[in-house]
């Protein structure tokens, strides 16, 4: 029996198939290599010095699809596939609902096709809006995105939630990531934006290796203890770990519909970020304070206890981990 990654040559999805696949997991992955490049598989077998298949397709082709699930024992799916940039999401809404929506709804009704009814989602804190409240649990009311990436994780949530509500036989995870970060230790794998980022970390590494000018710091008046905005930083090893805590429960439950935050708990400042880099790598950072960015909020982090208690998982790494190998991963890859 395998485990179906979608999206398992991306960021967060090769990962955690080096996580499922140090825990003996059998694994298949699709991917068609829109935002993710065919070396990081040859990178996941070194790390693993395990193997796995692989089917370069995107996961809307229904009739691909289903070969997957004809010519493999699939006992769940993990769904990383789907866009992510949040500006280009405003400026093609079309694309980001076909793909990200339309395509987790072909992914379902392929599994339910074939009886696989256990599924892990990777959803975002983004669904919470302007949080109701600060650390965030998951009781927090979601809503009021503010971009066509953000509402197509709030869709599928609700997809999820009406799926389960008229089969309660399915088994699905929803795990909501905070501010995923840092890179795998050996350097092989880890974040690999196309053009100029628009995440912070992937910023400042690209500044500190000379690639990027400056830094522009969104705004220094916010509501926070040095004014600029305070986020939720996870090691993308902690986070892909979560999905490993995440599948086991669902192993142990056989059925349900759960959600989990996996955040650290810990809230730290873009310029908290940025000293912390320096001091970690040695390299400065140059930066400048510019205006807010629209649709940016204050404060967002984690209350980490409800994945601590259910699925008795935690982040272990810490800010300078994860400055730490994001810069390695750079540095190998310059
Ligand atoms: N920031 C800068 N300069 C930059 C980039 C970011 O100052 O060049 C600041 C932002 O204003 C914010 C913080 O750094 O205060 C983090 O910004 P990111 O763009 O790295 O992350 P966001 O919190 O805006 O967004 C992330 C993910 C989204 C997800 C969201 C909510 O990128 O996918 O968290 O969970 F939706």
């Amino acid at each position: 029996m395998a485990i179906l990654v979608t999206g398992g040559a991306g960021y967060i999805g090769s990962h955690t198939v080096v996580e499922l696949l140090n825990t003996g997991k059998e694994v298949v992955i699709i991917d068609d290599f829109s935002n993710s490049k065919q070396e990081v598989l040859n990178a996941i077998r070194e790390i693993t010095k395990k193997d796995f298949k692989f089917y370069e397709i995107n996961y809307l082709n229904r009739e691909a699809l289903e070969k997957v699930f004809e010519e493999n024992k699939i006992e769940a799916v993990m769904n990383f596939a789907g866009f992510k940039a949040v500006g280009e999401s405003i400026k093609k809404p079309i694309e980001y609902y076909t793909n990200n929506v339309s395509g987790a709804l072909v992914l379902l009704d392929t599994m339910r096709k074939y009886g696989v009814k256990t599924f892990v989602f990777s959803s975002s804190a983004t669904v919470y809006g302007d949080p109701e409240k600060i650390p965030i649990t998951e009781e927090c009311k979601t809503g009021e995105t503010t971009n066509p990436y953000g509402t197509s994780k709030l869709f599928i949530e609700q997809i999820l939630k009406d799926l389960y509500v008229s089969d309660n036989s399915w088994n699905i995870c929803i795990l909501r990531y905070f501010n995923p970060v840092g890179a795998h230790e050996s350097g092989l794998i880890g974040e690999e934006p196309q053009g100029i980022p628009n995440n912070l970390m992937p910023y400042v590494v690209r500044v500190a290796a000379g690639t990027l000018k400056e830094l522009s710091v969104f705004g220094n008046d916010y509501n926070t203890p040095d004014g600029t905005g305070v986020r939720d930083y996870i090691h993308v090893v902690d986070l892909a770990k979560g999905h490993i805590k995440a599948l086991e429960k669902l192993e142990r439950e056989q059925k349900g519909l759960y959600i989990y935050n996996l955040g650290t708990g810990n809230g730290y400042s873009v310029l908290d970020m940025v000293k912390a880099f320096e001091k970690t790598t040695g390299k400065s950072v140059a930066y400048k304070i510019t205006e807010r960015r629209q649709g940016d909020i204050a404060t967002c982090y984690a209350d980490p206890t409800k994945a601590k208690q259910e699925l008795g998982w935690e982040a272990k790494l810490g800010i300078e981990e994860m400055c730490r190998d994001s810069w390695n991963y750079i540095e190998r890859h310059k």
